[in-house]
């Protein structure tokens, strides 16, 4: 689909981060954005910098009643849905042995449930009118996961293969979907966490800026493309890691060090 004025596009996780930058290259090509988060202020921010007129949709996508209740919003403000953007999502990256059960349980909730209840409760409304695109925010570590990352990993493996799915089950319907899998982008993703708490293989300095993440994810809508994997490392990691895994592991250790992958066996 090419993104224009008209295009009635919903993006959840616009309060901030890669969802804000999105927000933003969608607006500046004249589409009607729907912002959905849950921090009313952020949005408010976000939708009064944005050219154009949009609208501030409070949710929180962990629960179903909420996100459904923000899409019937947008689509009784707008008509309908051309693009849905499924971007909300957090992340703690911790040891299995020391993270909390309910920290899995949140990160499952947000970013694997709300990516359900997200789609389910547009996608009637995509079909409605004939056609439109589902983008799916996961992340290169559903393609191949690090220590210390491991239930965080294990949410955006979810994302990736449910994707995978709808993509070939709406085949012949006019909707079509895209999955993204960035490495690592310049947000408040982790900012949560002390720096000395971080495993020694993240990069976090070296991460790439959401408003370049951004052009690509709305040119690979245009192209209808599978998926997109951003930088391109990421892309090679996942292809290595699914030809062998102990040939990615080296190669983790060489690129990230030791931590990235210490066993051996
Ligand atoms: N940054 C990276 O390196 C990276 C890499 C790969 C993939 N990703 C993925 O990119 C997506 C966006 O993350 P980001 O990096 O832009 O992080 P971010 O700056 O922390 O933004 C996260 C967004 O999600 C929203 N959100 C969080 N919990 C929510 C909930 N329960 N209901 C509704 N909205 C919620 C936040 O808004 P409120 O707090 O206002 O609700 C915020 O707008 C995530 O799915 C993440 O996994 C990020």
């Amino acid at each position: 689909m090419q993104i224009g004025s008209g295009t009635r596009a919903l993006v959840t996780g616009a309060s901030r981060g890669i969802g804000r930058a999105l927000a933003h290259e969608l607006a500046d090509r004249g589409a009607t954005v729907g912002l959905a988060a849950r921090s009313v202020h952020d949005l408010e921010v976000v939708a009064a910098e944005l050219p154009g007129a949009h609208h501030v949709l409070v949710c929180d996508v962990a629960i179903r009643a909420s996100v459904q209740a923000a899409v019937e919003d947008f689509v009784a403000a707008t008509g309908g849905i051309d693009l849905l953007i499924v971007n909300a999502g957090i992340a703690h990256y911790e040891p299995v042995i020391d993270q909390d059960v309910e920290t899995m349980e949140l990160m499952t909730e947000v970013n694997w449930l709300g990516t359900i209840y997200t789609v389910k409760a547009a996608l009637e409304h995509l079909l409605a009118d004939g056609g439109g695109h589902i983008v799916v925010m996961s992340s290169g570590a559903g393609l191949r996961s690090f220590p210390g990352a491991a239930a965080y990993s294990a949410t955006k493996a979810a994302q990736r293969m449910f994707a995978e799915a709808i993509r070939h089950e709406l085949h012949g319907t006019g909707v079509s979907v895209t999955t993204v899998f960035p490495g690592e982008i310049a947000t408040s993703l982790l900012e949560h966490q002390p720096a000395g708490e971080m495993p020694d293989w993240y990069r976090g300095a070296e991460a790439a800026p959401a408003e370049d993440l951004a052009v690509r994810v709305v040119k690979a809508i245009e192209r209808d493309r599978r998926g997109l994997y951003w930088k391109a490392p990421v892309k090679g990691m996942g292809i290595l890691h699914g030809f062998s895994p102990r040939w990615a592991d080296r190669a983790l250790r060489r690129l990230r060090g030791d931590s990235a992958a210490p066993r051996r066996d």
